[in-house]
């Protein structure tokens, strides 16, 4: 464990050193769950951005939306999110510290947790009810998760009775003193602000927490103005804000991240076909862009953990340093959705099929990413770090199409009219892809700045260049150089690049 948290801590230090990610705010000290990208970061975020919206719109039944993120506050009353969009949490009266409850279990040690639980069973001992309670807990965790202390834990700690109990045993983490944490208690996850000059309650209005409800109350609005009729799909990519109470793990979870979201309305009778089909092209989607197949799975939810809106659902789960996690959820939402807003706006957003008669409320299959997870989760795939002629190279294997810069061109020596040769040779190319020039230090070094950054292709203009009027290309992965005309790089390079 210890040597894959060294490899995110890498990862993060190589971001803010080459201008990937860096902290938001960051001469003031930081902002807590926010982060800045930088020149090479922008660049890879747009690529996936790009390479998304390209699979996803680019097909006859998916259109695109960009809807704002201030929405009309009852948006996110229909949505449930006033009401359930919470996480409970507890402080410690000491230290005036705020953890929530789900993670807390993270923060404690093997040791206190079984004490703590053993504790718990002795005072309850008299209460028939909540010992009663307590074995149940612990049973329902056995048969599920083969009863790892963890699980037993989380699963008390999640009980509205017995936490009270469990929590009286521990230490808090941050100022170390026992018997300190108030009550659990929900905490709404959106950012609240106000409209106008006003700042009343009249006046509240969120900062989206998620971009699926613009899809949602534009479904009518789509589907008259581009003719569409189910089977067909809207598309968003957005920023989304989650008051998250602890922030962790770089970009993992963050304050203000972007999603990429796509919700495909079906006839209901249709439901499972669709759900199958996404869940499949999405899994691809990353594959296809040079993810590890083995570093992704699906998790898909047993039924009584679903949310309340939910039919079925999945989590592709990537395998990051610090263990598996969601990157995207695939949800049949059912049409929990479309009649919320029915029944919130008053608007009827029922479909009528005109040759078979039929209306109906869709149902929808959503697939929900995100943007700032997947760019990590591609940052950390791509890492790597390799000896090559006894010195340790360190490289990004990015795909050619999410690499931030697509070649870099440089003139063997600063004499003999190469720097002029390498500078066209730049001019023509920058037209078509994101270039860069260097002309300093030994080619060798010029290398591995490249590979630090996951340049897929080096150009070199050297003493044969001005015999033959061609080049070296030298290819990140394999690090094999071959020479082609300057004249048709070009084309070789959209070729290699299969842009
Ligand atoms: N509309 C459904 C929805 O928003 P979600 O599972 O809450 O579902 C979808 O979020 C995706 O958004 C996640 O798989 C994750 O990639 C990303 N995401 C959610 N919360 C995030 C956070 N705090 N920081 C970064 N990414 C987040």
């Amino acid at each position: 464990m210890a040597k894959q948290n060294d490899l995110l801590e890498k990862i993060v230090s190589l971001s803010k050193r080459k201008g990937f990610v860096f902290q938001s705010s960051e001469i003031y000290g930081g902002l807590n769950g926010c982060w800045d990208y930088g020149p090479l970061g922008v660049e890879l975020l747009k690529n996936v951005k790009e390479e998304w919206w390209k699979f996803m719109t680019y097909r006859e039944d998916v259109e695109g939306l960009d809807a704002s993120i201030l929405m009309h506050p009852k948006v996110w009353e229909a949505s449930g999110h006033v009401e359930n969009f919470t996480d409970p949490m507890v402080d410690c009266k000491q230290c005036k510290a705020r953890f929530r409850v789900d993670i807390l279990g993270d923060m404690i040690n093997e040791k206190k947790k079984t004490k703590a639980i053993e504790e718990v069973k002795k005072q309850i001992a008299d209460n028939a009810k909540l010992t009663h309670q307590f074995e149940n807990i612990l049973n329902l965790s056995a048969s599920e998760n083969g009863g790892s202390l963890d699980t037993e834990f989380s699963a008390l700690l999640e009980d509205p009775e017995l936490s009270s109990v469990l929590l009286a045993e521990l230490n808090c983490p941050q100022c170390g003193n026992k018997g300190t944490f108030t009550a659990a208690r929900q905490f709404n996850l959106m950012f609240k602000t106000f409209i106008g000059p006003v700042e009343d309650a009249g006046a509240v209005v969120y900062l989206r927490p998620e971009t699926a409800q613009g899809i949602f109350v534009n479904f009518l609005n789509v589907l008259n103005a581009s003719r569409q009729k189910p089977p067909f799909g809207i598309a968003q990519v957005g920023k989304a804000f989650r008051n998250e109470i602890n922030t962790k793990n770089f970009l993992f979870r963050t304050r203000e991240f972007e999603q990429m979201e796509m919700q495909y309305f079906v006839n209901p009778a249709e439901d499972k076909k669709w759900y199958d089909y996404w869940k499949e092209q999405r899994i691809n989607w990353y594959k296809a862009l040079g993810m590890t197949g083995s570093k992704l799975r699906f998790h898909d939810h047993p039924a009584e953990k679903l949310a309340h809106y939910a039919k079925e659902a999945t989590d592709i789960e990537y395998e990051f340093p610090f263990g598996w996690g969601e990157i995207e959820g695939i949800h049949n939402r059912t049409n929990f959705d479309l009649s919320r807003h029915e029944e919130f706006s008053g608007k009827s957003l029922k479909y009528f099929n005109e040759e078979s008669k039929e209306r109906f409320l869709p149902y929808i299959i959503e697939t929900s990413a995100g943007a700032s997870r997947s760019f990590m989760a591609f940052l950390v795939d791509a890492y790597y770090e390799e000896e090559v002629k006894g010195e340790i190279r360190s490289v990004l294997r990015f795909h050619p199409k999410l690499a931030p810069i697509k070649a870099a061109i440089f003139p063997l020596v600063n004499k003999d009219g190469m720097p002029e040769i390498a500078r066209d040779i730049e001019a023509d190319l920058r037209r078509n892809f994101k270039v860069f020039y260097d002309d300093k230090g030994a080619v060798g070094r010029r290398y591995r700045r490249q590979d630090e950054i996951g340049t897929p292709f080096c150009i070199t203009v050297d003493t044969q260049t001005l015999e033959d009027k061609t080049v070296t290309v030298r290819e990140r992965d394999s690090m094999e150089q071959v020479r082609v005309d300057a004249a048709g790089l070009k084309p070789y390079l959209l070729d290699k690049l299969s842009i």
